[in-house]
């Protein structure tokens, strides 16, 4: 099969591209920049903006599958600060590949949606109840990414019932692992928490946003992959969750890093920083009942692996960082 991946280049997409090509298929990757952390296995990998609809028809010409997965975003610091230009972007990027996909007859389409569509009204206290798809509308989505990932969805939608075309709606719930940027703003919990713990020092405390008694899912990347292919071939045309279903303080993710960095470390919550909803958890009925599966890495098996590649990368550039200072 022949299949593009878009936003190659990214986390997400680059594990994606490995996968396919374990599998036997002919990949294209397309993105603004190549993956930063390792070569892409990518056949074929464009550097293009897919804000312009002709980038995205020369990304989707002769495709069978469509993995849509470029996109501007970036952890919950990034998301609330930029709405404009995030939402412009993702806009583009989603209607242009679309109706690329629909010109040049692509089989299957997938496009990544994300929890952050659900209501803030169900998702008030630390003990949510577990977010089902029909949960979405009435909507009430986070502001920016979330009301442009509704609307995406949407879009894709329509494609299926007007123009034919077979697609996939992927609500991941906060997906991490190696090969994830790790900082610079665009980090998310998980991968800040660790690069914070690897440069730290016995006994220093380091930065939590919030109380940390705020509560989430994390799903590992391995899973993530499996789960999206899963769902590739499932036929299931409408949204689903692809998550973890187990409910963690942010706190217990901390413990969990402290603990992978085998140091004797200390919190310092700072109630300033955005902190997002106060508690969202995936439903995984539809999934189970669709591919017979769901995420099966534990939070502690996903951070060690996690926290060894952050620290690792960490422990390699800071030789060329005293270099470039002395000189
Ligand atoms: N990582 C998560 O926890 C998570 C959660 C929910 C949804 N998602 C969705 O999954 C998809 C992939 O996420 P990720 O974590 O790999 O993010 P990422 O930021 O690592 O990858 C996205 C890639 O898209 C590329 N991109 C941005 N603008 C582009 C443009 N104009 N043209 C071409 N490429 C462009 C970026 O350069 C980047 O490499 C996104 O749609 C994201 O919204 C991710």
């Amino acid at each position: 099969m022949r299949v593009v991946v878009t936003g190659a280049g990214g986390f997400i997409g680059h594990h994606l591209v490995n996968r396919l090509k374990a599998e036997g298929h002919w990949v294209r990757g397309v993105d603004l920049k190549r993956p930063e952390f390792s070569p892409s296995s990518a056949d074929e990998f464009l550097i293009s903006d897919l804000r312009l609809p002709e980038n995205c028809l020369r990304a989707a010409e002769g495709m069978d599958d469509v993995y849509q997965l470029a996109a501007d975003m970036g952890g919950i610091g990034y998301i609330t600060t930029n709405h404009a230009l995030l939402t412009r972007n993702n806009v583009l990027i989603n209607a242009h590949m679309l109706e690329a996909a629909r010109l040049s007859r692509a089989r299957r389409y997938l496009y990544p949606s994300s929890a952050c569509v659900y209501p803030s009204f169900h998702q008030k206290s630390e003990d949510v109840t577990p977010l089902k798809e029909a949960d979405a509308i009435p909507a009430d989505p986070e502001k920016g990414y979330g009301w442009e990932k509704l609307f995406s969805e949407q879009l894709t939608g329509y494609y299926r019932e007007e123009c034919g075309l077979d697609v996939r709606i992927v609500r991941f719930h906060n997906i991490y692992g190696p090969m994830g940027v790790y900082d610079g703003g665009r980090e998310k919990a998980p991968a800040a928490i660790c690069r914070k713990a690897a440069l730290a020092s016995n006994g220093d405390a380091i930065e939590v946003w919030g109380d940390g008694e705020q509560t989430r899912s994390f799903c590992y990347i391995d899973d993530c992959i499996e789960g999206m292919r899963r769902i590739m071939e499932s036929g299931c045309a409408e949204p689903i969750n692809l998550g973890s279903d187990n409910l963690v303080t942010v706190n217990r993710l901390v413990d969990a890093v402290f603990r992978a960095s085998g140091k004797s470390l200390k919190r310092a919550h700072d109630l300033t920083k955005p902190q997002g909803v106060r508690g969202r958890n995936s439903d995984n009925t539809l999934l189970k009942k669709t591919t017979g599966w769901q995420p099966e890495t534990s939070l502690e098996e996903g951070i060690e692996a996690t926290y060894r590649w952050i620290a690792s990368e960490i422990a390699k550039s800071a030789p060329r960082t005293i270099l470039a200072e002395v000189n």
